[in-house]
């Protein structure tokens, strides 16, 4: 299993803070904001990582990061020099990846809590056909792309930031794909805002009957650090629990 971190984008909705310093680097309390998705990678265990940066920051996060072999894991670092969306990572890390699955984090998502690494090592280590995501229940799903599950879990819908949403399950920024993902996103067509959208892409799956959906429940806090108030609110929240 290789892992990716998305930690590119233009992080608009964090401005000023971002115009000259990457969203990823931002402190979440005591912690640079990529360490958190880094982590939890580590805790399921995959010991090869890309981290997809914008090519103005690519120096910093090695500057951070450096090789991380005294982590016990190898990191390659690859340019994103447009946001083409998170799809794209399939593109820019297709030889990374060769032959084996992958999980894809995004940068700015936070996951806490005590049952994490047991999901993580039953959801992400055993060799996977086809995709698994990890939906979060939300009171406004209308935000976010929701997934409706069937009695056995398995997944029936995916929309993205729908007005009127047929579940209240978020469609949270940790995806397992099997190594078919990487023709997959070849095949795509960007969106009207001229995107790979990860939706499109978990929609291929769905439509073949391979979506699985791992719900993740009470135990673990998911957070979005994308705007000045969630930023802020993961702070404290990990300044809480330390
Ligand atoms: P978003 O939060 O959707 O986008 P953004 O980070 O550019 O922020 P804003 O909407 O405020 O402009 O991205 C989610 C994560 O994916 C984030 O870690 C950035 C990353 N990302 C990329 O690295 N490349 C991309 O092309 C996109 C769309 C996102």
């Amino acid at each position: 299993m290789k892992g990716i971190v998305l930690a590119g984008g233009s992080g608009t909705r964090l401005g000023p803070l971002t115009r000259s310093m990457s969203k990823q680097i931002m402190p979440v309390f005591d912690k640079p904001m990529i360490y958190y998705p880094l982590s939890v990678l580590m805790l399921a265990g995959i010991r090869e990582i890309a981290v997809i940066t914008t090519p103005r920051d690519q120096a910093v996060f090695q500057g951070l990061l450096g090789d991380s072999s005294q982590f016990g894991i190898s990191l390659t670092y690859v340019v994103q020099d447009h946001p083409r969306g998170i799809s794209d990572a399939f593109n820019l890390c297709a030889t990374f990846i060769g032959d084996a699955p992958v999980t894809l984090i995004l940068g700015d998502n936070l996951y806490y809590g005590h049952g994490l690494s047991q999901i993580l090592q039953t959801s992400i280590v055993p060799a996977i056909s086809g995709a698994t995501i990890f939906s979060y229940h939300v009171h406004d799903a209308r935000r976010y792309g929701v997934v409706s599950v069937d009695a056995d879990g398995r997944a029936t819908e995916i929309e993205e930031k729908p007005e009127k949403p047929k579940s209240s399950l978020a469609v949270t920024g940790l995806y397992v794909y099997d190594n078919s993902v990487v023709d997959r996103v070849r095949a795509l067509k960007p969106s009207a805002r001229g995107e790979l959208e990860i939706t499109d892409l978990n929609r291929t799956y769905l439509d073949e009957g391979k979506l699985h959906v791992t719900p993740l429940g009470r135990g673990i806090a998911w957070l979005d650090t994308g705007t000045p108030e969630a930023l802020l609110e993961a702070s404290e929240f990990v300044r809480s629990l330390q």
